[in-house]
């Protein structure tokens, strides 16, 4: 037999407990060992009076059987005294019954105000005042239970009792709000209308009925409710008899009644009547966020001006799998990504790439001679159709803002990012997964430079509470996740994110109110802003990169993830690695909590070997290469005159494609100057850095070099007025 529920050391305060219910709480609380205040103001049903005899003969009664009372005969509406009964006599408050009540029943239109203040002091402001009076002693001890008394009178209306009504739900809104801002400190809330015999129903009630209905049939689910091992919260209970039952709200699919630019009219609510309120497939939320996430959702649609219709909305519960295989193959249309390096350099440091690492200057300066794009960069170029509202598109997906989560990424380079430029983009949803709990839309999105091929991005994007559709569970299209080795990592990096970082990795694009917005993530659920799974992902993919292949972007080959836990910005995160072969496996955890945040991932490397074997002669192709050849001769001759005029060393980073193609110097300074490939032998006074195609429109006069510096075009490192000597050499002595 399951141990029997005690209170010993417990101190329970149960209002109006000089009779009917109230009586048997206490006298069940006091025989389970818990001290009991017994309160009441010892008036009649009607609220009229007052005495002590009511409180005394239950505290006697206590007593008598061994167990701890005291009486308090003060009105609910003094909370302050009927609490401070409790921490005079026991030291502590433990659980509070709001149970007083009162009725003045009479049918609406002759409610007097003084019938309807005065029911509203005693239920409605006497549980706040004595919940309040009790608030801090729960919160200090972090344990608190409580009880609101409803009534089916307020569920459901009863007539004669619009005053009790109004006042009995108004405790459920009133538990409902408490039971979420308690929860942290185990202050739990829950509700009862509970149906029993006593003074307030002997009018209604026969004398079988009273017999059948008797409060000892109520104090049970009391008990259990206030008990330190009950977890439920914010619950409401029907009970009587000894039947209990639980109740929740259900709520229609319901209908958009308007369309994008489009007046809502009254005639567009009366089409949709039938469908507002069907409740077939009704769902039946429980937090407000599931309130507004569906409004939201709604607004999206309407804004997105896709796939609804005023009479058409289509929802997951309703959607089956041919609703869903529906969806598989369904292209977005196509988009292109326009980036330059501001962008690039922006997202760097949204991922913490820093000043502080010399080796990631190539990723935050665009003047670096090998400046480029960090590889997961590659997702914020083709992220428009998952962060940028195109599911909403979807009209057979069961798209609600909160409930959709970035479960897994892949992520495929075939070749480094142009440090600037437009990618093409195209996206289709790959497969459409039922994993019971949720449904996993599989959304591959191809990037393309030129035509090219550049990167593979795949979201795996989880609806929760989607799946149970009958679809199949797997694919042959997942990029599947892979566990970590079983042995300690190889290395280990860390990063503290700081408390800005969400607010600067959405300038990145995704700007979901998520991560920036207090009043949005309480919404979702949190107690303050989430930093981007993304954000997680580019800190852990960089320390991959910066610990097995020295920041080179060229051997990064692709990346897979898991989406496991949130992280806060300011917590920092710990990136374990182990090293197999050309695959470095990890794991992210928050150093501070210990928590995985990412878990079975990998990145895949290029073989060192490969890329020296790839990598073209330098200089190959390139346009300046005749250029810079032909400076050298001409240079033969009168070297040493012009090597006396300049008195400099310049050095020129060629880039084609984005990357650094060739590097040359022109050697001004010693002897009689010499030109070649390859960077400075000694440091060079300046450096300049454009393009192979840039260069020579200088070259032939049609790019100006000063236009071309301001517009970004060519950056220039080192002294900068060793320019104007630049402009002669090429103007005198560079004529093709
Ligand atoms: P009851 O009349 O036997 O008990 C209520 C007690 O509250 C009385 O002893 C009364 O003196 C005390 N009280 C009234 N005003 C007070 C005040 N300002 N300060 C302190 N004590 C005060 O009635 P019963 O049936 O035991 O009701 C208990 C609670 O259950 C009430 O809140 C009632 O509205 C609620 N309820 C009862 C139902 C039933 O079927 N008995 C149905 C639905 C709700």
């Amino acid at each position: 037999m399951a141990s029997p529920l005690r209170f010993d050391g417990r101190v329970v305060l149960v209002t109006g407990a000089g009779g009917g219910l109230g009586r048997a709480y206490a006298l069940a609380f006091a025989e389970r060992g818990a001290s009991v205040v017994v309160n009441d103001l010892g008036g009649d049903f009607r609220g009229l009076g007052k005495g002590s005899s009511a409180a005394d003969k239950v505290v006697e009664e206590i007593r008598s059987k061994g167990g701890k009372a005291v009486a308090n005969y003060d009105s609910v509406e003094a909370g302050e005294k009927v609490v401070k009964t409790a921490l005079d006599t026991f030291g502590r408050i433990d659980v509070v019954v709001n149970n007083a009540g009162i009725l003045r029943d009479c049918s609406f239109a002759r409610i007097s105000d003084e019938d309807w203040d005065i029911i509203h002091r005693v239920h409605m402001r006497g549980s706040f005042q004595v919940t309040r009076a009790a608030w801090p002693h729960m919160k200090k001890q972090k344990f608190g239970r409580i009880i609101m008394t409803s009534s089916a009178s307020g569920i459901y209306g009863n007539f004669g009792q619009a005053n009790y009504s109004a006042a009995k739900l108004g405790l459920l809104g009133l538990s409902n709000t408490i039971a979420l801002e308690g929860k942290e400190s185990n202050i739990h809330c829950n509700t009862i209308a509970p149906t029993a015999g006593s003074r307030m129903t002997q009018t209604v009630l026969s004398e079988d009925l009273m017999e059948a209905l008797k409060p000892e049939y109520v104090a049970p689910l009391v008990l259990w409710l206030c008990h330190e091992s009950c977890e439920e919260n914010g619950g409401l209970f029907e009970v009587g008899g000894g039947w209990i039952g639980k109740l929740r709200w259900e709520r229609t699919l319901g209908a958009i009644v308007r369309q994008k630019n489009q007046p809502m009219t009254p005639e567009a609510v009366k089409a949709n009547w039938k469908k507002i309120c069907d409740f077939e497939s009704a769902s039946k939320p429980q937090r407000i966020q599931e309130s507004v996430g569906s409004i939201i959702e709604a607004v999206n649609k309407i804004d997105s001006g896709g796939g609804v219709s005023t009479n058409d909305t289509s929802h997951a519960a309703s959607g089956g799998v041919s609703t869903f295989t529906r969806v598989i193959g369904y292209k977005f249309p196509p988009f292109s990504s326009t980036y330059t390096e501001l962008e690039a350099i922006m997202y760097a440091l949204g991922v913490g790439a820093s000043v502080k690492e010399p080796k990631d200057m190539k990723f935050i300066y665009e003047g670096s001679s090998d400046f480029c794009c960090l590889p997961t960069f590659g997702v914020i170029i083709a992220q428009k159709p998952v962060v940028g509202g195109g599911l909403g598109d979807i009209s057979e997906l069961p798209v609600s803002l909160e409930k959709v989560l970035h479960g897994e990424h892949y992520l495929e380079l075939y070749k480094p990012l142009p440090r600037s430029g437009t990618l093409k983009c195209e996206a289709v949803v790959a497969d459409v997964l039922d994993k019971g709990s949720g449904l996993v839309l599989l959304v591959d999105i191809y990037s393309y430079f030129e035509k090219e091929l550049v990167c593979y991005n795949q979201f795996s994007v989880f609806f929760v509470d989607g799946g149970g559709f009958g679809g199949k569970r797997t694919s042959g299209k997942v990029k599947e996740a892979v566990a970590v080795p079983d042995r300690p990592p190889d290395a280990v990096l860390t990063d503290t994110t700081s408390l800005n970082q969400a607010a600067l990795y959405r300038l990145s694009g995704d700007w979901n109110p998520l991560h920036i917005d207090p009043n949005f993530s309480g919404l979702a659920g949190f107690d303050r802003p989430i930093l981007h799974g993304l954000c997680t992902f580019g800190f852990s993919a960089r320390h991959v990169l910066q610990q097995f292949a020295d920041n080179d972007v060229s051997r990064f080959k692709a990346i897979k993830v898991r989406f496991s836990k949130p992280v806060f910005p300011g917590q920092t995160l710990k990136t374990e690695m182990w090293k197999e072969g050309n695959r470095i496996h990890f794991q992210t955890k928050v150093h501070e909590t210990g928590d995985i945040v990412i878990s079975q991932a990998y990145v895949d490397l290029v073989p060192a070997s490969d890329i020296s074997a790839k990598k073209p002669s330098e200089g190959e192709k390139l346009q300046s290469t005749l250029v810079f050849e032909e400076i050298g001769r001409r240079l033969g001759d009168i070297g040493r005159d012009v090597a006396k005029k300049v008195g400099a060393i310049f050095e020129w980073h060629i880039t084609k494609g984005g990357d650094v193609a060739a590097k040359w110097t022109i050697d001004l300074k010693s002897g009689s100057g010499k030109v070649y490939q390859g960077p400075a032998e000694g440091s060079a006074d300046t450096t300049f850095i454009l393009s192979d195609e840039d260069f020579m429109e200088v070259v032939l006069g049609k790019l100006d070099p000063q236009k071309a510096f301001f517009s970004g075009r060519l950056k220039v490192r080192g002294n900068i007025l060793l320019t104007q000597k630049l402009q002669m050499i090429l103007k005198d002595y560079a004529k093709l």
